[in-house]
């Protein structure tokens, strides 16, 4: 099925993006790509799924969509970069998206793969980097949260935005119902975001 799928997306001329999904926790975002890589638009193919955490809840979904998945611990010294640089060719991956990835990567391993690293950042940037992104929101009385995709780059949370979708904190908000509200957002920003690149 998602052979045939590929091949009507090739005969079609739409190039497909193989594609690694980095995570480190839920992977929600992570199976709203993968459904989203089986649908005709979609110009990406999620070939294999990398986290710094083997006890990652996301890590399941490895196995219930049969995606190939790979644990580094992401030391961030050379040797180590180099070890997930070879084996990410190894595997032709062109195209990486951040989806709750809680490692800062070496410049290095950046430079490699400039302009083809994006993350999904649960902000308004440039407001809010970093974490607990909706508790300070809610503190500082902010009549709207949100999220960003943006390119990864040497700053942390920094680099060019690609989309960005609203949220409205309610008066009763806490980070907790906040959050969930955004990440639903956030379910249609990256997908938007991708064809938004590859479009
Ligand atoms: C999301 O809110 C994302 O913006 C942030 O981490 C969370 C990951 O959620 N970077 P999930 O693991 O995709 O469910």
């Amino acid at each position: 099925m998602e052979l045939k799928l590929n091949l009507m997306k090739k005969l079609t001329g739409l190039k497909i993006n193989k594609t690694a999904i980095f995570i480190s926790g839920t992977g929600s975002n992570l199976k709203n790509l993968i459904k989203f890589s089986k649908t005709k638009k979609s110009p990406i193919s999620i070939n294999l799924i990398i986290s710094d955490n083997k006890k990652a809840k996301g890590l399941k979904y490895s196995h219930q969509y049969k995606i190939p998945k790979k644990i580094f611990d992401f030391k961030a010294n050379k040797n180590d970069d180099e070890n997930i640089l070879n084996f990410l060719k190894k595997k032709k991956i062109n195209f990486i998206c951040l989806a709750g990835f809680m490692r800062i990567l070496s410049f290095n391993f950046i430079k490699k793969f400039n302009g083809k690293i994006i993350n999904i950042h649960p902000s308004l940037l440039p407001k809010y980097k970093g974490l607990n992104t909706h508790e300070r929101a809610i503190k500082n009385n902010e009549k709207f949260s949100g999220c960003t995709v943006h390119y990864v780059e040497k700053k942390l949370d920094s680099g060019k935005i690609i989309m960005q979708a609203k949220v409205k904190i309610k008066s009763k908000d806490n980070s907790f119902l906040l959050s969930k509200r955004v990440l639903k957002k956030e379910h249609e920003l990256y997908p938007a975001s991708i064809l938004k690149i590859f479009s």
